[in-house]
């Protein structure tokens, strides 16, 4: 590999898994944050899982814990921490001017050849790079939680990264290690909201957000709608528990600003949120948590969610990301679902479902009231059937 060392900048929760899987990698790697008890937290959870895989035997043959930490050192020094680096991965907090400075702190201080790759999950790509001096060396390198575990990478070219920015940077994701296999890097083309698999799953949450409030308005328990989704590892109510109610409506408000108003989130999450009813961190959300994961009785469905719904809207917005060119074909969107979220992409089933699918999703816009969940044109005609690559 060309290049050989890289800064991480952040060492929260993201940093420090995507600094751990670069030394793992066998880059140079230094971690930076502002603060230096931020960086020792971060430095402390890398070695803390280095010496996990040690002991379960994972490292490889004859490399130590401490070999593998040879690799990493810390700075609060972010202009020098990049004098000598190769590439820059930014993953501190989620705030456009913070990631903007950050950007042109690089580009100011780096070497000429530095590239610098943010993994926002929401912001633009070309935003972050437009004022730093050279647009061409940035671009977007997204995630999933945890970075050891989730196999997926999104490489996000935004209106200005070069083709040789994408390729080191995609060089470099392809080796970083996953422990549950190999890694998939999917490049988006184009920079848009959610890039390929937050977009993909996030219309829906508006049909969530209508289940959730049909389900307060009719009386119906949570209980009920996850018997509904009886197959699903975890029902819609419980999930969303697990995610965090607040997050949902962060992420319903912002994809409101960025796709279509039909995006805003419901009342019923509204209240919750302002309740202090944020689900599983708070002990409290749909389900009471204080005694861990409720134990749910499925068997009185309300017959009001429906999975089959959800796969119509998922190959409905998969239609819309091939149609707005953020990449080419459709298996690229059904191996990312899997590599990011673990669960199938819609294009298997729906190749054999459109035409239902897209009769279904008239109906539910009508319904729900939300134009947004209409089929796409590539959807009705099932002309995505011959954009696999
Ligand atoms: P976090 O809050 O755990 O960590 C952010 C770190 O950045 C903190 O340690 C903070 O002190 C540091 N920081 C803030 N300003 C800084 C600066 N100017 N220079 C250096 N360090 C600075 O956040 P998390 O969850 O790790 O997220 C980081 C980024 O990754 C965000 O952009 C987020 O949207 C994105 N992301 C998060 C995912 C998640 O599941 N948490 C998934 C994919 C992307």
């Amino acid at each position: 590999m060309a290049d050989k060392k890289v800064a991480v900048i952040g060492a929260g929760l993201m940093g420090n898994g995507i600094a751990q899987v670069s030394i793992m990698a066998g880059y140079d790697v230094v971690l930076v944050d502002i603060k230096d008890e931020f960086v020792d937290k971060g430095y402390a959870q890398v070695e803390e899982g280095i010496k996990k895989l040690e002991a379960k035997g994972k490292l490889g043959e004859g490399v130590s814990a401490a070999d593998v930490m040879a690799k990493i050192e810390k700075s609060i020094d972010l202009a020098s921490a990049v004098k000598d680096v190769d590439i820059v991965v930014e993953a501190v907090i989620e705030k456009m001017d913070i990631k903007q400075q950050v950007c042109k702190t690089v580009m100011d201080n780096g070497p000429s050849h530095v590239i610098f790759a943010s993994n926002t999950s929401t912001m633009s790509i070309t935003e972050i790079g437009k004022d730093c001096g050279a647009p061409d060396r940035v671009c977007g390198l997204h995630f999933f939680n945890p970075v050891p575990l989730m196999r997926l990478v999104e490489v996000i070219r935004s209106t200005d990264s070069s083709d040789e920015t994408i390729n080191r940077i995609s060089e470099y994701a392809q080796v970083l290690p996953c422990l549950r296999g190999k890694r998939y890097i999917a490049e988006v083309l184009k920079d848009r909201p959610g890039f390929i698999v937050n977009r993909l799953n996030a219309p829906v949450q508006i049909y969530m957000n209508w289940v959730f409030d049909q389900m307060e308005e009719k009386g119906i328990t949570p209980e009920q709608i996850d018997a509904d989704g009886k197959i699903m590892p975890m029902g819609p109510c419980e999930l969303a528990d697990y995610v965090g109610i607040d997050t949902l409506m962060h992420t319903a408000n912002y994809y409101a600003e960025t796709l279509s108003p039909d995006f805003k989130p419901g009342k019923t999450v509204l209240k919750m949120v302002e309740e202090g009813k944020l689900g599983r961190k708070t002990g409290q959300g749909f389900y009471d948590w204080s005694a861990g994961r409720p134990k749910i009785d499925k068997s009185n469905p309300a017959g009001l969610f429906k999975l089959d719904n959800s796969m119509a809207i998922l190959l409905n917005e998969g239609c819309r990301i091939l149609e707005e060119g953020i990449c080419t074909g459709f298996k690229t969107i059904d191996d990312a679902n899997m590599a990011g979220m673990n669960t199938p992409g819609p294009f298997g089933a729906g190749k054999k479902q459109f035409a239902q699918w897209a009769e279904m999703l008239e109906k539910l816009a009508d319904e729900t009231g939300k134009d947004y969940l209409k089929p796409c044109e590539l959807m009705k005609s099932g002309g995505f059937a011959k954009m696999r690559k």
